[in-house]
């Protein structure tokens, strides 16, 4: 049984916790895009984990952990986040990460690139994360990108990395910034490659057998359909296909070999970075903010908050094909005496059901609500879908209807065993 968790709205969804539950019957986790963007926090025996590029399996002993080829990344950030892992009593070895040799290769001077354009926006920033994402993936479609590949060879990679870092060094001074030092990059490069190099193959053949030896892969989503290049709310996206197309892409296993596809969303809405969010709601976010919630796992800002969307989510449903949806943080909303669903956009006098192209347009969108009595009881303790108070499962319900796609888990805390599977 082959699974994809995949994030619903604008990323930050709680994936990492999804898939850490789902981990216990899977053989194998396999990132397939994104990079160190992404932040998935994982709570396990009281122990708080942020993994970033390696796969949240990992966490699980005897699972393997796969970096796919749509994934970029960043070799320095890689080797830190192992040390940091390892420091927390986390083993890895070739035998439980393998990297692509086909993924591309984030470099120092991605980062600052990264940096420099988002300077340049000035208002009309994006947001990003300044990991050096978008610039590596416009090096990857422009053909000139340097892969894992590359790193295997040391000679040949130090041939590459000088010519990459000339090139880009004159795109920054382009863009106003001071070159980077050369040496400084290729050093941290070809240091973090030797640590590395073990862990680099071709994945592709890897997954496939497993697929055909029936092995249980599960597909870690990183960011949200909303971020996704081609359906997300562009500009104000990330720069890969985040949604269930990217999983195949990503990683060479074909659509064929797919099951299951799981859509990841919390009970309310959130988005870091800039962009249209319709569902925004000041008081929601000044509550949540309050209780110590929402604040970014990678970069530490403050999520900005909303009610749940179900014209993003109703959108998502459909160009992912989920199956169901695994909701994260009801608990959230325990305090609500009301809580409010977006069921449709009003644009021009018209009722849309799902959002527009244009960005203009989506700034100019306002929600049409339905309100739903809150439980306004705690349920972080419930450990059964039939404890859950009567107008919390009617709000699953009722938010089941709105989007088209059934919820089929929900989490009620942030530790690994506070998720409760709903009844079908
Ligand atoms: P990801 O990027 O999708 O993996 O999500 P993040 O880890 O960036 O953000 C999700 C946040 O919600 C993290 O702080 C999680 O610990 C937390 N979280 C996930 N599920 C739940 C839940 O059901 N209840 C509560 N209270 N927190 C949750
Ligand atoms: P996870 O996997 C939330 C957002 C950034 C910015 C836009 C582009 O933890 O859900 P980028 O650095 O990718 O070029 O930034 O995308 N973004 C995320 N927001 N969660 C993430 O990852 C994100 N990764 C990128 O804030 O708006
Ligand atoms: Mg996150």
């Amino acid at each position: 049984m082959n699974t994809l968790v995949i994030g619903s709205q604008w990323g930050d969804e709680g994936k990492g916790k999804v898939i850490d539950f789902l981990t216990e019957d899977a053989d194998i986790v396999v990132r397939s895009q994104g990079g160190s963007n992404a932040g998935h926090t994982v709570i396990a025996h009281g122990k708080k984990y942020v993994l970033h590029l390696v796969p949240s399996g990992i966490l699980w002993p005897g699972k393997l952990n796969v970096i796919g080829n749509g994934v970029v990344i960043n070799p320095t950030s890689l080797v830190e986040e192992m040390t940091y892992l390892r420091g927390l009593g986390v083993e890895i070895s070739p035998q439980n990460l393998l990297l692509s040799d086909r993924a591309h290769v984030v470099l120092p001077i991605h980062k600052e690139i990264d940096a420099a354009q988002e300077e340049a926006l000035g208002d009309h920033k994006i947001g990003t994360t300044k990991q050096g994402i978008g610039p590596t993936y416009a090096d990857k479609v422009r053909r000139i990108g340097i892969r894992m590949a590359d790193l295997m060879d040391p000679v040949h990679l130090e041939a590459v990395l000088k010519a990459r870092i000339m090139t880009a060094n004159e795109e920054l001074v382009r863009l106003g910034h001071p070159a980077a030092n050369p040496q400084e990059t290729l050093s941290a490069v070809m240091a973090a490659a030797d640590e590395l190099r073990s862990h680099i193959t071709d994945t592709i053949p890897v997954l496939n057998h497993a697929v055909k030896a029936g092995k249980n892969i599960l597909f870690e989503g990183a960011q949200g359909a909303m971020l996704d290049i081609d359906f997300g709310t562009y500009p104000y996206v990330t720069s890969s296909n985040t949604s269930a197309g990217g999983c195949c892409t990503g990683s060479g296993v074909p659509p064929t070999g797919i099951d299951k596809i799981i859509g990841v969303c919390k009970a309310y809405t959130t988005r870091v970075g800039a962009g249209p969010f319709v569902t925004e709601d000041a008081a929601l976010a000044d509550y949540l903010h309050g209780l110590g919630r929402e604040f970014g796992a990678t970069t530490g800002r403050p999520r900005r908050c909303g009610w749940a969307d179900g014209v993003v989510l109703r959108f998502s449903a459909m160009f992912n094909g989920f199956d169901e949806m695994a909701m994260t943080n009801l608990d959230g909303l325990d305090a609500c005496e009301e809580i409010k669903i977006c069921t449709g956009y009003k644009l021009d006098g018209r009722t849309l059901e799902f959002p527009p192209a244009l960005i203009s347009a989506w700034e100019r969108c306002t929600p049409i609500y339905e309100t739903l009595p809150g439980w306004m009881s705690d349920i972080t303790k419930c450990t059964s879908w039939e404890q859950l108070p009567p107008n919390c499962k009617a709000y699953l319900k009722r938010f089941g209807e709105i989007i088209g796609c059934p919820v089929g888990s929900v989490g009620v805390g942030p530790d690994r065993s506070q998720t409760l599977t709903v009844p079908h």
